[in-house]
């Protein structure tokens, strides 16, 4: 079986893609490519080839189904699909419409021509998962747009739609509407050319770009720095080394990175990420309008981000003031997004548009999506929600954004609960991409699949997750601050912690991270769960006192560092050491030296211990959604995969011999998540 298909319009052959949804280039594609040249080739009848994609687009680059498998190494490989396109004396063309990526772009740069609709996205963007293109990419695009275009596409990941790609000489011609037609149109005007263009028989480019300093100017942060270094070395090779060397130097570094860590952590997320956001179910119920409640922090970015992905937005306060306030806010973020010259005016006006604020609930009785973020209180939670109850359309969605409430408890205060789910987006929540969606123990299916279908639809990647208590992501942060309090009682300083987590890779140090959220938050999560703390634990009283000065972080200028006023750089405190002093010698704790090793083990330790429980516990479908939420909305680096897929890369057995470690040195805290004992107990490599 061949997933291109061969037609015939008069003396042109069609080689059309045929493998949904994107057209990715697996083994029975590549063979159905290299069978029809060959025999559009042999065909005397045949004067040109055109290649077009069917449904989506021409094609989105490998097929990520068979990545991993034995058929991505089939025969024909894409090379040799273009090797047998550029030896054709007869012209070929792509025909692209929607998208053309990566091994997609490359298979049309392998063709003697390009034509486009305006509006299809072009790119290699490879080195996000930390690869460089493998089919010839680095070596073809430098040579048809010179060096400085190529780089700057290849290096960064970006994109290009067809209008741009005419622009750049990516592509000779755009076209509208049909692929197949426009391909043959153009193929036309080309059949009686002496000759025709193969970008692969062109001498090396130009050297237009100072390589040393591309290669220094790499971020050594960047989740990807070794990729897009590698992307530039391959892009130099395409100014000194004739094509053949050339597409081997990029073989050479394309195996090297695909068996890096970084390249398997990346592709890794790739997948985690698409496996999460699927709606479980078919469900699905029309989401035309959404209603937002409170427009404090949260509420005004949860309203942007509907606004911006085009849905109307009726924002809903009890009072004049913090309406006025909240809208303010949006109106000034836009303003921000405006001036750094990623949106015009005409666009935030529209966006504006989208957005009606009102102080009468009736006002929210036809949208279809209500999502309610009022203060983190359980009374005021059911009070609105019993108003929701009484006003709302049958149907409608009825979500909250709470951190930490039991859902199941807000949804009871409903006649619907049916109806209700969690939608915890993260702040700011028109940037944050995560949002985890809290399914109720009577949540109904069809609500679910519609939560997170409009997820994707509003651009935030969904984890489907149970009720408890701090649902992923606030649950594991918890282990987490925990033996950050209890290494300052021990003896670290909160640079000292700071510092090594984020030379592990987190974005933020925990304490910095704490002190940009804010203390009071967790101060009224910590009192509020007190009465079910096991008294006989370790307890840190650190962040309680320091909380009890009104220190609740960057925003009194002061929390676990102080902060000047209107800057957010934290300043290491004496006072906050004093605290710190004053809890070890109350607690009995002898203070001493501690490593950056134990810093980052006790931490990173507690996030993984608690992620295998989370995954026991069935909160979470599989191991890798953890990963998704972690990197995602806490700052754990992308190159290592997440706390899950670390633990893997370590080793679980290793990793569990360190908990065993703690455990021994500090009692019931480490006690090992049986799944991880299990897992190491059956020799398996993941959890
Ligand atoms: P906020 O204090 O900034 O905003 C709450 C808003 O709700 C205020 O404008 C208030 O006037 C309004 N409000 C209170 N009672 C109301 C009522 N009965 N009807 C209508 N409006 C009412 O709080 P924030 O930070 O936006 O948090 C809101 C919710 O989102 C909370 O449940 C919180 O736990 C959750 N959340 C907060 C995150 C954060 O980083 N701040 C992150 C994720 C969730």
């Amino acid at each position: 079986m061949t997933t291109a298909t061969y037609q015939r319009r008069s003396d042109v052959a069609v080689l059309l893609l045929d493998n949904p949804p994107v057209n990715g280039l697996g083994d029975t594609v590549r063979k159905g490519l290299f069978e029809g040249i060959t025999r559009a080739v042999a065909d005397p009848a045949v004067r040109a080839v055109v290649l077009a994609g069917r449904g989506r687009g021409f094609s989105g680059g490998a097929d990520v189904r068979q990545f991993n498998t034995p058929a991505a190494n089939a025969e024909p490989m894409l090379h040799q699909v273009i090797a047998a396109i550029e030896e054709s004396a007869k012209p070929v063309i792509a025909a692209i419409h929607g998208m053309a990526l990566g091994g997609g772009l490359e298979l049309a740069l392998g063709c003697h021509y390009r034509v486009v609709t305006a509006d299809a996205t072009l790119g290699l963007p490879e080195v996000n998962l930390g690869l460089v293109p493998g089919g010839g990419g680095t070596q073809r695009l430098p040579r048809l747009i010179g060096v400085a275009a190529a780089l700057d596409l290849i290096q960064h990941a970006r994109t290009v739609n067809g209008a741009k790609a005419v622009a750049l000489g990516l592509a000779d011609a755009a076209f509208d509407g049909d692929p197949v037609d426009g391909g043959v149109e153009f193929a036309r005007t080309v059949l009686d050319a002496p000759s025709h263009p193969v970008i692969g028989r062109r001498a090396p480019a130009a050297a237009e770009v100072d390589f040393a300093a591309a290669r220094a100017a790499v971020s050594p942060r960047a989740r990807n720095a070794d990729a897009q270094r590698g992307a530039i070395d391959c892009v130099e090779h395409a100014t000194e080394l004739p094509l053949t060397d050339g597409l081997d130097r990029e073989r050479a570094v394309f195996e090297r990175l695909v068996g890096e860590p970084t390249s398997k952590a990346l592709r890794h997320l790739f997948f985690a990420e698409r496996k999460a956001a699927k709606a479980p179910g078919p469900g699905n119920r029309p989401v035309k309008s959404v209603a937002v409640i409170g427009a404090g922090t949260m509420g005004g970015g949860i309203a942007m981000a509907f606004a911006n992905a085009g849905y109307p937005v009726t924002v809903f306060e009890r009072e004049q003031a913090p309406l006025d306030r909240g809208l303010a806010l949006i109106r000034r973020n836009y303003e921000i997004t405006a001036n750094k010259g990623k949106l015009s005016q005409d666009e935030i006006t529209q966006r504006l548009a989208r957005i009606k604020p009102t102080l009468e609930m009736p006002d929210v009785a036809d949208a279809d999506l209500v999502i309610e973020a009022v203060f983190e209180e359980m009374p005021i939670k059911k009070a609105v929600f019993q108003q929701l109850d009484a006003v709302c359309k049958p149907g409608a969605i009825l979500a909250t954004n709470t951190s930490r409430l039991d859902i199941d408890e807000i949804a009871a205060a409903t006649s619907r609960p049916q109806d209700v789910i969690g939608l915890h987006f993260f702040s700011p929540a028109n940037v944050m991409r995560l949002l985890e969606v809290v399914r109720g123990a009577r949540t109904a299916d069809e609500v679910i699949d519609t939560s997170m279908r409009i997820a994707t639809d509003i651009g935030k990647i969904p984890v489907l997750v149970k009720v408890c208590e701090g649902f992923v992501g606030n649950r594991m942060l918890t282990g987490y601050w925990r033996e950050a309090w209890f290494l300052l009682e021990e003896g670290a300083s909160p640079q000292q912690i700071d510092r090594a987590m984020k030379d592990f890779g987190m974005a933020m140090g925990p304490l910095t991270m704490s002190d940009l959220v804010g203390l009071d938050i967790n101060w009224a999560a910590r009192k509020r769960l007190a009465p079910t703390r096991p008294k006989h634990l370790r307890y840190s009283a650190v962040p309680d006192r320091i909380c009890e000065q009104g220190r609740f972080g960057q925003k009194t200028n002061a929390g676990f560092y102080r902060y000047e006023p209107g800057d957010r750089t934290p300043i290491p405190d004496p006072a906050v050491e004093e605290i710190i002093e004053q809890c070890a010698r109350e607690a009995g704790i002898e203070r001493r030296e501690i490593s950056t090793e134990e810093i980052v083990d006790r931490c990173v330790l507690a996030l993984i211990n608690e992620g295998a429980r989370i995954v026991e516990e069935g909160i979470v479908q599989r191991a890798s959604d953890v990963d998704v939420v972690y990197v995602q909305g806490y700052g754990f680096p992308a190159w290592r995969g997440g706390p899950m897929h670390h633990a893997r890369t370590t080793g679980l057995d290793i990793t569990l011999a360190k908990i065993k470690a703690l455990h021994a040195a500090h009692g019931e805290f480490w006690t090992p998540a049986p799944l991880l004992e299990r897992a190491v107990a059956e020799g398996r490599t993941s959890l």
